[in-house]
C-alpha cells in the first residue's frame, strides 16, 4: 500500500524527520525564507497530511487546492492561522502543539519585562557603542521589578507559568481572564482575581497571554492604555492583534505608560515604525524559541499527524468531530 504523502512547510528538526521518515513520504520546505502562499498551494495539492507553521494561512483556498487532505499538523499552539469551520466542513482534522512550550514562553515573557524594566538593550548598546565613559548613579536607572504588582491578562497554562516566576521578586499578582481559576490554583500561586480595569490600572507590569479570538483581537487599545499607570509596562507575547497598535504608539508617545517589550506584532513580519523607540524592547517572535521547546513542538505535530494515518485520535485534535462523523 501506498505510503501517505505529507508535505512538511519546514524541515523541522532531525528526531521528528526521522520519526515522519518511517511512516510517510515527505516533501519538506528547506529554504531558510517562508515558502510563498502560491509555493504552498502547489506542493500541498497532491499530499494526505500537511505539517505547517502558523505562518501559513490555512483556509477553504488551500482545502479546495488540496482535495486528498486530511490532517493539518500546526507546529504551534495558537491556531488563529486555521480556519477550523473550513477544515470541519472538508471533513480534515487540524491540530495544534499545546503544553510543551508553556515554561519557554514564560521564560520569555519574563526575559522581555526585565529587559524592558531595566533598560537592557539601552545598556548594551552604550557598553557596544565605545561611549561609556563609566559608572554614574543616574545612569539608564530603570524600575525596580521587585515587590511591585505583576497584571496578567489570560490565565491558562501559560499566563499561570509567568505567575509562578513572579514569586521569587515578591511581586503581588493580579489577573483576569473569561474564566476564573480555581480557588487551590489562586492559593497556590497566590494571585487575586480582578475585573479587567481593575487588572489594568493596578499592574506596574502588564503581561498578555489571551489566546486571539474576535473577543480579544484589539482588547487593548486607546480606553484600556489610558487605564494603565504612567509608569507601567505593558508585555505582549500573545498575539499581535491583541494590542492596538497605533493607540499602543500613541500611548508611548502621551508618555501615557512607561514602555513596552512585545515578541508579537499586528502585522507580522512588519514592526511599525512608531515603535522603534528606546523604551520599547522588540524580539522577532521568540517565545517558544528554545531548541529543546522548537523540537518538542515539532515531534508533537508529527505525533499528531502519525495517530491520524494510524487510525487514533490525534492526541491535540482541535476539530474532534471530524473524528467523530
Ligand atoms: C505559538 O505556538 O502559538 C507561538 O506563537 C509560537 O510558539
Amino acid at each position: 500500500m501506498d505510503r501517505p504523502k505529507i508535505l512538511a512547510t519546514h524541515r523541522l528538526f532531525e528526531g521528528p524527520r526521522a520519526k515522519l521518515a518511517e511512516h510517510f513520504d515527505v516533501e519538506y520546505w528547506s529554504d531558510s525564507h517562508r515558502p510563498t502562499r502560491t509555493e504552498v498551494l502547489r506542493r500541498v495539492a497532491d499530499k494526505d497530511g500537511l505539517i505547517c507553521l502558523l505562518t501559513e494561512k490555512i483556509d477553504d483556498e488551500l482545502l479546495a487546492a488540496a482535495p486528498r487532505l486530511r490532517t493539518v499538523a500546526n507546529v504551534a499552539v495558537g491556531f488563529d492561522n486555521i480556519d477550523l469551520d473550513a477544515c470541519t466542513r472538508r471533513n480534515v482534522a487540524a491540530s495544534n502543539t499545546p503544553g510543551v512550550l508553556d515554561e519557554t514562553t514564560a521564560d520569555f515573557a519574563w526575559t522581555l519585562l526585565m529587559a524592558v524594566a531595566r533598560r537592557l538593550i539601552e545598556g548594551d548598546a552604550l557598553a557596544r557603542s565605545g561611549e561609556w565613559k563609566g559608572w554614574n548613579l543616574d545612569q539608564l536607572c530603570g524600575a525596580d521589578i521587585w515587590g511591585k504588582t505583576l497584571g496578567i491578562l489570560g490565565f491558562g497554562r501559560i499566563g499561570r507559568a509567568v505567575a509562578r516566576r513572579a514569586s521569587g521578586f515578591g511581586m503581588r499578582i493580579i489577573y483576569n481572564d473569561a474564566i476564573r481559576a480555581p480557588v487551590e490554583v489562586e492559593s497556590e500561586l497566590t494571585v487575586e482575581y480582578q475585573e479587567r480595569d481593575a487588572v489594568l490600572r493596578e499592574a506596574d507590569f502588564l503581561s498578555l497571554h489571551v489566546p486571539l479570538l474576535p473577543a480579544t483581537r484589539g482588547l487593548i487599545g486607546p480606553r484600556e492604555l489610558a487605564l494603565m499607570k504612567p509608569t507601567a509596562f505593558l508585555i505582549n507575547t500573545s498575539r499581535g492583534p491583541v494590542v492596538q497598535e497605533a493607540a499602543l504608539v500613541a500611548a508611548l508617545e502621551r508618555r501615557q505608560i512607561a514602555g513596552a517589550a512585545l515578541d508579537v506584532y499586528e502585522r507580522e513580519p512588519q514592526i511599525g515604525h512608531g515603535l522603534l523607540r528606546p523604551n520599547v524592547v522588540l524580539a522577532p517572535h521568540l517565545a517558544s524559541a528554545s531548541l529543546e521547546t522548537r523540537t518538542r513542538m515539532a515531534m508533537m505535530a508529527v505525533e499528531n499527524t502519525i495517530a491520524f494515518f494510524e487510525g487514533r485520535q490525534p492526541p491535540n485534535i482541535l476539530n474532534p468531530n471530524v473524528w467523530k462523523k
